[in-house]
């Protein structure tokens, strides 16, 4: 097949690519090289010799239109990726992100030949918190924390009836769509847009709703991307993994190969046409294990500091609930959590990075949007 990519430059897609190239399609990336993830604003050097390349933007209706007729099925990636930064940067995200994929379908169906295939990086996010159970009256939808809890420092989500704290479960794709930042409420745009304009114009439409992704090629330089590529600065730097809360939220961690191969999957089967489903391993990692776990694989004896502060709409955990990607695709995690992060930790010792992690935190700070709790 002939794909088009776009944010194929990026992370998750420039390891698209390589699989796609890797089974012999024809690949075009379309990639705006946004500054904050390409400060050099040259194509990088890891996308593969084999893609076509065309920088630009997903909002600009003239380069969609000539490059869409060519393709026969799009794997749409760009987008503005930063939870804590779409909270001041409203505008500018949801016209990246919604619009740009509302200018994407726009195009798409108005081209004679339609393309076979639409897969949208849909993201975990959209949830809001995870699933959890109360041991005495079952399955709870937990919606914000409270702020009063927050400061306290009671972290957990608890029943309010019985004040137990309540166990998370694994998330499935039917648990309601809550969510927590603008960054989340786009994702959730882009997945309804792309799933129902599939359906109305029988385009076979696969959204895929990444947890947290991790692996090499992660901008480490943009104090907005995933907690490991944050923390792997930090130590690079020789500094603290810093860490909100306790350090006690539970995440999944993904390899983006395995994303990668879901992508695959779903492009060149047909049994999650029309849905979403989730991609992530099912199993929980903490973030303070994260900190002590890649200081180890570093080989570097840095304790992570515990800032017991909060972020306004963090989540406490969220897992996959995967049976359903397994069973429509036959997609399997591959790369286990030790195994990854050695791999991590050696593409790491070839970095530099810039840590700009203080200044983030400050922006947070300067918008009241990291709150702190008494100690
Ligand atoms: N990294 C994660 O953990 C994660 C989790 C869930 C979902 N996702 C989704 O996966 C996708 C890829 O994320 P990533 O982690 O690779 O991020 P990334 O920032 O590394 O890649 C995004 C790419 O898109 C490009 N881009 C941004 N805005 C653009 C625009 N308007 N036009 C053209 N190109 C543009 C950027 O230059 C960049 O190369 C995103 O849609 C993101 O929302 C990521
Ligand atoms: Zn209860």
């Amino acid at each position: 097949m002939r794909v088009l990519v776009t944010g194929g430059a990026g992370f998750i897609g420039s390891h698209i690519v390589d699989a796609l190239v890797a089974r012999k399609h024809r690949v075009i990336v379309l990639d705006s090289l946004h500054p904050q993830i390409h400060p050099t604003g040259r194509r990088p050097a890891y996308l593969s010799a084999k893609a076509g390349f065309v920088r630009g933007d997903v909002r600009t209706r003239r380069i969609l239109a000539d490059l869409i007729p060519r393709v026969d099925a799009v794997i749409h990636q760009a987008a503005r990726v930063g939870v804590g930064q779409s909270m001041y940067e409203i505008n500018e995200y949801v016209d990246a992100n919604t619009r740009g994929t509302a200018l994407l379908l726009d195009v798409l169906t108005s081209v004679r030949n339609r393309v076979k295939k639409l897969l949208i990086a849909s993201s975990m996010s959209i949830y809001g918190e995870g699933s959890y159970r109360c041991p005495s009256c079952g399955p709870v939808q937990v919606r914000d924390r409270r702020e009063e809890d927050l400061k306290r420092r009671r972290f957990e989500p608890y029943c309010s009836r019985h004040r137990k704290i309540l166990r998370w479960e694994r998330t499935p794709e039917t648990k309601s769509i809550v969510p927590t930042s603008i960054y989340a409420s786009t994702k959730r745009d882009q997945e309804e847009m792309c799933l129902m304009i599939g359906r109305a114009y029988g385009i076979p439409t696969v959204a895929i709703r990444y947890f947290n992704v991790y692996g090499p090629r992660q901008a480490l330089s943009n104090p907005y991307t995933g907690v490991l590529a944050i923390f792997g600065s930090r130590l690079l730097n020789d500094n603290p993994p810093l860490i909100f809360e306790d350090g006690g939220q539970a995440r999944d961690f993904v390899h983006v190969r395995d994303i990668a191969a879901a992508n695959l999957a779903a492009l060149e089967r047909a049994g999650a046409d029309g849905c979403a489903v989730n991609c992530g391993t099912g199993r929980p990692v903490t973030v303070r294990q994260v900190a002590e776990d890649l200081a180890r694989a570093m080989v570097k004896s840095i304790r992570p500091v515990l800032l017991g502060d909060f972020r306004v709409g963090d989540i406490r955990h969220c897992i996959a609930d995967n049976r359903e990607i397994r069973r429509r695709l036959g997609w399997t995690p591959r790369i286990s959590w030790s195994n990854g992060l050695a791999e991590y930790a050696a593409y790491l010792r070839t970095q530099t990075a810039v840590d700009r992690v203080d200044n983030a935190i400050r922006e947070l700070e300067q918008r009241r949007l990291r709150r702190k709790s008494s100690r």
